[in-house]
Parts: structure tokens; sequence; C-alpha cells
């Protein structure tokens, strides 16, 4: 089946008892047993729900993995991958990561005793550099937020496996429809599932998927331990806004395209941030491994941050919030933003700067768009 057509059906059972052609949100907490020994193979929400298992069936199936454990958000999904480690392994991540990925694993589980080194993930060296006999994961986060670099699939696969390391991609930015890590030889990919899967800006969820069924088992034997499973209505939630994910990346993606380029010309614009643009230094990489370029994009305005303070707060429809991937386009200052949780050294080797703007592309008309970017940043 094609990847439209596995998002409309993956995972959709017909109900038994009146034929809904939509999954039912079994708003149950714990399930009756037949007997001493026998239940439906439902027992208790936290360890296993239909409708989560729907979701899970379908998200496994966009991915082509063994295995899905639906989480209640992006950050659950990333802390449940985290807890395959034992204190002293280290893990080698990119120095532009989210900054809610970095604050887990720098402020948090780093006192738990995993050692995290932070290194440029589009130079090779740097990262052979960094591997220790303790290095267990390479972890991919591509093309990143909010610089949309776009780190090397294939290289990162054969770096991790030379050295006995698995690898795990955060696949948010892209989603299934543009990218799919597991066909690299990637073991583990999660999603926040609040941005593109999801797409409605309504629910906050996340996603573990594996491509080996002993990775999968583990996972979803940690989800029940540490009580990381969403709630019934949100995986429901989640479930329908898949079904559209491919159309809307597609006129999200070209509504971004032009976005980028009207940016490049613009006087006041220093610097644009799109893997799609020529100039992009892994254009190249982007178009063979990516089946687009996705919908987010930052740039450089060409001032100071009273330039950046009135452009993000003239524009009209793109909201100033936090987030990506929704319908809805929004536009943020990752500095006092999402990446907040970053010290203002490590957002300076990151190469966030004070003047950086970064944009969601949503579903409204790209004319729209782009007249309310002209007009913020007149
Ligand atoms: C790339 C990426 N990964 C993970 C997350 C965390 O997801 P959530 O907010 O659903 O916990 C985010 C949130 O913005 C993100 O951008």
């Amino acid at each position: 089946m094609q990847f439209e057509t596995k998002c409309i059906h993956g995972g959709v059972h017909k109900d038994q008892q009146y034929n809904s052609v939509t999954t039912p949100i079994y708003a149950s907490s714990t399930f009756s047993w037949y007997d001493l020994e026998k239940n439906t193979g439902y027992d208790y929400t936290r360890s296993g729900n239909p409708t989560r298992k729907a979701l899970e069936e379908n998200l496994t199936d966009l991915e082509g993995g063994k295995g899905c454990s639906a989480t209640s958000s992006g950050m659950s999904a990333i802390h449940c991958a985290m807890s395959l480690f034992s204190p002293g392994d280290h893990i080698i991540v990119p120095v532009d990561v989210y900054g809610g990925t970095f604050r887990l694993f720098d402020r948090f589980l780093k006192e738990k005793g995993l050692q995290f080194s932070f290194v440029d993930m589009t130079d090779h060296s740097a990262i052979r550099a960094a591997l220790t006999p303790q290095t267990k994961c390479l972890w991919i986060e591509t093309p990143s937020n909010p610089l949309l670099k776009v780190v090397d699939l294939d290289a990162m696969v054969s770096i991790a496996r030379e050295h006995g390391a698995i690898t795990i991609c955060d696949n948010t930015f892209l989603s299934p429809y543009l990218q799919r890590p597991l066909e690299f030889g990637v073991d583990i990919v999660v999603h926040s599932t609040t941005k593109y899967i999801n797409g409605h800006s309504d629910v906050v969820g996340g996603c573990v998927i594996s491509a080996k069924e002993e990775h999968a088992v583990k996972i979803a034997w940690l989800c029940n331990a540490l009580g990381l499973a969403c709630s019934p209505f949100d995986a429901w939630l989640v479930l329908r806004g898949v079904k559209t994910l491919g159309c809307r990346m597609e006129a999200q993606q070209a509504s971004a395209g032009k976005i980028a380029r009207f940016l490049s010309d613009h006087p006041r614009v220093r610097h644009v941030f799109y893997p799609g643009l020529e100039t992009h230094p892994q254009h190249e990489l982007a178009r063979r491994q990516q089946k687009g370029f996705g919908a987010m994009l930052s740039f450089e305005v060409e001032g100071d941050r009273t330039l950046v303070e009135q452009v993000c707060t003239r524009t009209r429809l793109f909201d100033m919030a936090i987030s990506v991937g929704g319908i809805e386009s929004l536009i943020s200052f990752p500095t006092t933003m999402s990446h907040a949780s970053m010290s203002a050294e490590a957002r300076v080797a990151a190469g966030i700067s004070d003047r950086l703007i970064r944009v969601s592309v949503g579903l409204e008309h790209v004319d729209d768009l782009m007249a309310d970017l002209n007009q913020a940043l007149a």
C-alpha cells in the first residue's frame, strides 16, 4: 500500500458491535477477565488499550518498524528510549539538539550517571573523536532544530555499527512521510506526535518505533513500568490527525520552499536556514535522504533583537508560539522560547544567535503568509 493509504487504513480495525469506520475511544481504565487465566488481551490501560494499540499499529506501519509505543509526549518518548541505557554509558548528541532534549540529557540524565558529548553531527571527524569505549548510542536529530542542519543517516549508522553502538533518530521535523530513518539502518525512531503526525495543535504526544523486535519489547516494557503511555483520548486524536499527514506535508513544504526563497531575497534578512535552498550546505544530502525539504525554516534578520521583536510581534497570521508542525503557521524566537533551557554558552556553541527567528509554515495560503511576513519586516 502507498503511504497515504496506510495513513488512513493502518491500525483501523472495524469495531465488532456497530461496524464504525473509525476506531472508537476505549475510555476504560481496566478490562474484565473471562476467568483466572484469560482476558481479551487487555487488562489495564497503562499496559495496553485498544485505541492506543490502533495508533501504535498505524505508526509502526508508517515508519516501517517492528513495534511502537505511543507515549504522553515527545519528551516521554525520548526519556523512554534513553531508559535503555545504564550509568556509565556514553551517548553522542548533536550540539544543536532540541532544547528539551538537551535539558533532559544535560541536567537530569547526567546526574543519573549517563555521559554525553555534544558535537556537530555534520562533522564526522568530530563524532569519531568523541567516541569512547563506553559509547552506546549516536543520537540523531535531522534536520536539526532550529538551524535545519542535515545529518547523514548512512554515515551515522556505519560509524555506530563499527563501534557496536546503536542509533536513535528524532524524526519529528520531517515525519515518516518525508524521511524514514529505519530504512537507513537506524535502530529506533522517536517522534513528538504533537507536531506533524497529529498536525492540529490540539494534543501533546510522542512515540518510540523500533526496527528490531528486541528493542520494541524492551521499550513497551519500559513504557508500562515507567507509566509513560498516552491516554486513549489522545491516541484517538493523533490517529485522526495522522490520516491527512501526506497531503498536509506536501502542501506545507511547498509553501515553506516559496517562503524560504522570498526571505532569501528580502533586504532585512541576513541568512535563511532551509535545506531546500541550493545554498544550504547539506542540500544534496537532504535531496538524497529525504522525500522533501519539510515545512520548517529559520532566518537571521539584518538587525538586532529590536527587529526580531518587531517581526515576531507584528505578524498576524503567524502566531508567536512554541511548537511546530500544526496547520497554523507559527513564529518563534528560539533564544527565549524553544531553546531557553540551553545556557547562553551552549546556544552560542550551537550557532543559535539572538537574531534568529524560527518559522513553522502551516496550511494557510502562501501568498497571505508572505504578505504577513513582508509587513512585519517592513
Ligand atoms: C525535535 C523535537 N523533539 C522532541 C520534542 C518534544 O516533544 P513534546 O513537546 O511533545 O514533549 C520537540 C518539541 O518541540 C521537538 O521539537
